[in-house]
């Protein structure tokens, strides 16, 4: 089997070294011209290495892949069941029902949208793809982010331009950075069109306070700027009183927002996201070209799946209720595992929304690089896969240095390995206790202690 990641045009890109012996495959020569690849996923490639791990029967801590682990609500699974005999296209930006019911879950979060502003693709990834598609500019990117965000621009032929993020806070570039790196990129012939939010943010696990989002967005307004906002974790802000104000509430003319139900309801499988065009006539000519740009590429969400969609963005009680229970598990969980880096040493900023952590072990720096010969988050993660069976992504995956130790860990598949264990784990009122979780808790814990030894 080929080993993953092992081209590496960006260092967005940079996974794992291959282990000993496996050599990097040599581009065939009918591949040799024209567009830039990207890799494998980083995310989706060191879930692999963890499946064949385990398939040796080797035990593996999950702490790689942003998924959600639970199982999905019958009420969900029902509605899909049960409109699986129509299998007609559809229209392309979604069916009336979900776009009206998208239209109504944003209106629900103070940002009242008409269903003709709604897009819906399969998935929100498709839909960024799309929507960087149809603008062709350069885009700023907050170092770090997710993965998929310099990626996909690469593979639309524009290139990401890296601000650092706002310090503490996550997913959001710095305004004054993100004004020196548009100004930046006007002299040297690449102009920033665009800018992207994470919010909350993947990797950090933070949420950007409502001044950095205003002040983003006056330097938005100032470079004429389009906003993407990607709010897919939008429910799974730990503290529901944590402030959040959406850039479509303030730059409401020039922001692109998009979500799912793969993170709230676990359904990342069944591919369907909804984008929110922005007012006026930049939201019409983007919804247009989105619109043209997917007709050629998915034609239409499948239909059962925009179906039970519609009926998870209608928010019946039984599924709010998944969504707040979901929450309370992935904040305890996740919430614990900060709690053991900061006893371990690490430095952290803690998380505040979905199953995301972002320690950055240069505390230890001098004992890793002493005992195991690490100098990069790659040897890092590296050591932590081949040596603890720890599946975790290196900060150079989401646009750090390579020297950078910050690994960016996902507690969502920490819930069991059944369907029995993880809807215990979503019942139980102290999920931390459960053995299978506390299990994986400690082991953590030991990996954390033995690197610090
Ligand atoms: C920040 C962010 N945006 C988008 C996605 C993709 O979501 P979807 O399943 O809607 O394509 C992910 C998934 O990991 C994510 O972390």
């Amino acid at each position: 089997m080929p080993w993953a990641g092992s081209v590496s045009p960006t260092e967005t890109t940079i996974i794992l070294p291959p282990p000993p012996g496996a050599a990097a495959p040599a581009l065939p020569a009918l591949l040799a011209h024209g567009r830039r690849g990207v890799p494998v996923s980083a995310t989706l490639a060191a879930n692999e290495a963890l499946a064949s791990r385990r398939s040796r029967g080797e035990p593996v801590l999950p702490l790689a892949f942003g998924e959600s682990g639970l199982p999905v609500h019958p009420l969900l699974a029902a509605e899909l069941a049960e409109t699986a005999g129509h299998g007609a296209y559809g229209p392309v930006a979604g069916t009336d029902r979900l776009r009206a019911a998208a239209a109504g879950y944003w209106s629900r979060r103070s940002l009242p949208t008409r269903p003709a502003a709604v897009v819906a693709g399969p998935g929100s990834k498709a839909l960024l793809f799309g929507t960087l598609l149809a603008l062709g500019a350069d885009i700023a990117v907050p170092r770090p982010s997710w993965v998929s965000y310099a990626a996909q621009a690469t593979l639309v032929g524009t290139a990401p331009h890296f601000v650092p993020a706002v310090p503490e806070q996550g997913g959001i570039c710095e305004p004054a950075a993100l004004d020196a790196a548009v100004l930046a990129s006007h002299t040297n012939g690449r102009r920033i069109g665009a800018v992207l939010v994470t919010l909350p943010d993947n990797p950090t696990g933070r949420v950007a306070s409502p001044q950095a989002v205003r002040e983003l967005c006056a330097v938005a307004e100032r470079h004429d700027l389009v906003v993407i906002s990607d709010e897919i974790y939008r429910d799974l802000v730990h503290d529901p009183g944590t402030p959040i104000l959406s850039p479509a509430q303030v730059a409401p003319h020039r922001t692109v927002v998009t979500t799912a139900l793969s993170k709230n309801l676990s359904v990342g499988g069944w591919r369907i996201g909804v984008a929110r065009m922005p007012d006026g006539a930049t939201g019409a000519a983007l919804r247009d070209r989105l619109l043209g740009i997917a007709s050629e590429i998915w034609s239409a969400p499948a239909g059962p799946v925009q179906h039970a969609a519609a009926v998870a963005l209608d928010e019946p009680a039984d599924l709010a209720e998944r969504v707040d229970r979901s929450r309370a598990l992935h904040a305890a969980v996740c919430q614990e595992a900060a709690r053991l880096c900061l006893s371990a040493g690490l430095a952290l900023s803690p998380p505040q929304a979905a199953f995301y952590l972002y320690p950055d072990f240069e505390p230890l720096r001098g004992r890793l690089s002493a005992r195991f010969g690490v100098r990069t988050g790659a040897d890092l993660a590296a050591l932590l896969l081949h040596r603890y069976g720890a599946g975790t992504l290196p900060g150079s995956a989401f646009g750090e240095r390579a020297s950078s130790l910050r690994l960016r860990l996902a507690t969502g598949l920490l819930y069991g390995d059944t369907r029995e264990q993880r809807e215990a784990a979503l019942a139980a009122p102290d999920p931390l206790a459960l053995p299978w979780i506390s299990a994986s808790l400690t082991r953590f814990a030991e990996i954390l202690a033995d690197l610090a030894a």
